[in-house]
């Protein structure tokens, strides 16, 4: 081991479950690049104030677990906590939006930063696959997002998760319902900490997970009692159109979400196997974000799953991922001159687009042959002095066992057919 360690809350992604999480991102990704969603990529920091005006000032994101740095420059910036407020204006910015093909609909794949008490399934470094669609508000696309999701999570063999949804209303209702909330939670017995945060971010207050806070919150007046007739109807179109893709979700009057630039339209997915930190993915409609950062009115919805813990879901519910072997072919040479031979000869098998890997290192037969089976490879060619002499490689499979001689020339052609 070095002197150095990955820094706390953080991990290295290493071979071979670094493959399943290449394959959870991919899985993510291709629903969305079957609907209409087009590759974003953005910096991994952004001015720290796009994300304080966008995120929200009284948010734990923002207020507690923000990476900001101060340039040479003086510039103030910050490392990405979360994906939409960097993509929205990345849109804006590239004025996607005035090419007259509303919703933009975008998708993007990267690592975000939080400083964050660190525990199992929370860290420091993380990753996500999100979707944003900019510029429309129809309640098919807060739909098409939840069902892509639970589109994501299936080809992956995940069963043992749920969909939460709610409606937070919109600049018109939610107003009263915060105030109606406010008025109820001042009348409780809590702590500083909490009436402060009542204060200023009421509906978080529904969020706290002690139970002598939850007792007390029973009889709390419900956002859905104050929702508006447009969000009522808003929200009932949504509801109908998930339902009818046979997608099953569960109705939560108290899932407000950690980042404020939400209205409307809500939805968390969570895994039952993985303990405190359930959520796998969440997201929702952001109606006031592009005005919070400066653009013009672009109601939009989008969501972010958390990879590490789809992979984490994954080991808890014993899903193995059906990943192919990377290596087809792995080749053994007994002797400096097949050496030169059988090298040349992986060069061509991967210049033809077959998956090909070699023993280095200058092993004898029996390690190099242990090298082969570890690689996974169904084939192993294998050459020395006397092979070569006669113009042939052993062609062996790997699971039968079984060998035979292969003219040099004809090697291509054989591990093609053999592969088929
Ligand atoms: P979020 O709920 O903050 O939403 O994060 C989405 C997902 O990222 C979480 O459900 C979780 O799986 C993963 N995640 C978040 N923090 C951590 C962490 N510290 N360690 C491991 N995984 C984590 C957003 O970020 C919104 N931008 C989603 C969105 C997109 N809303 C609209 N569009």
């Amino acid at each position: 081991m070095s002197t150095f360690k990955a820094p706390k809350g953080t991990y290295d992604l290493l071979p071979p479950r670094s493959a399943t999480f290449l394959a959870v991102r991919e899985a993510i990704s291709t629903p969305l690049r079957n609907s209409g969603y087009g590759y974003v990529e953005t910096p991994g920091f952004e001015d720290v104030k796009l994300f304080s005006r966008g995120v929200g000032e009284s948010t734990d994101i923002v207020s507690k677990e923000m990476y900001t740095l101060t340039t040479k420059g003086g510039e103030e910036l910050a490392l990405r906590p979360e994906g939409t407020a960097s993509v929205l204006r990345a849109a804006l910015q590239g004025n996607l939006h005035k090419l007259g093909n509303l919703p933009v609909k975008l998708w993007y794949s990267g690592s975000y930063y939080r400083y964050e008490r660190a525990q199992a399934g929370r860290y420091r470094h993380f990753s996500q696959v999100g979707a944003e669609a900019i510029g429309a508000e129809d309640p098919a696309l807060d739909a098409e997002l939840i069902i892509l999701a639970d589109q994501a999570y299936r080809s992956l063999g995940l069963r043992n998760f749920r969909i939460l949804l709610n409606s937070l209303g919109d600049k018109e209702c939610r107003p009263v319902y915060r105030e109606a909330l406010q008025d109820f939670l001042r009348g409780l017995d809590l702590d500083e900490d909490t009436l402060r945060r009542a204060e200023i971010n009421p509906l978080r207050v529904l969020d706290d997970k002690r139970e002598s806070v939850q007792k007390q919150l029973v009889g709390a007046p419900l956002l859905r009692d104050y929702l508006c007739d447009a969000c009522k109807a808003y929200h009932e179109e949504v509801r109908a159109l998930v339902s009818a893709a046979g997608v099953v979700f569960e109705d939560d009057d108290k899932l407000v979400r950690g980042l404020d630039y939400y209205t409307r339209t809500t939805f968390e997915f969570v895994h039952d196997g993985l303990g405190s930190q359930s959520a796998v993915g969440g997201g929702g409609r952001y109606d006031g974000l592009s005005e919070m950062i400066g653009g013009p009115a672009l109601p939009s919805v989008g969501w972010a799953l958390g990879v590490d813990r789809t992979v984490l879901a994954l080991e808890a519910e014993g899903v193995e991922l059906d990943l192919p072997t990377a290596t087809s072919v792995f080749a053994v040479a007994i002797g400096e001159e097949a050496r030169r031979t059988l090298f040349g000869k992986v060069t061509e098998l991967r210049r033809a687009g077959i998956a090909a890997d070699f023993s280095f290192g200058g092993k004898g037969l029996k390690g190099s042959m242990k090298d082969a089976n570890r690689s996974g490879a169904r084939l192993a060619v294998v050459a020395g002095e006397r092979d070569l002499a006669e113009g042939v490689v052993q062609l062996k499979d790997m699971e039968t066992g079984e060998q035979r001689a292969v003219a040099l020339d004809d090697l291509l052609d054989a591990v093609r057919a053999e592969l088929a």
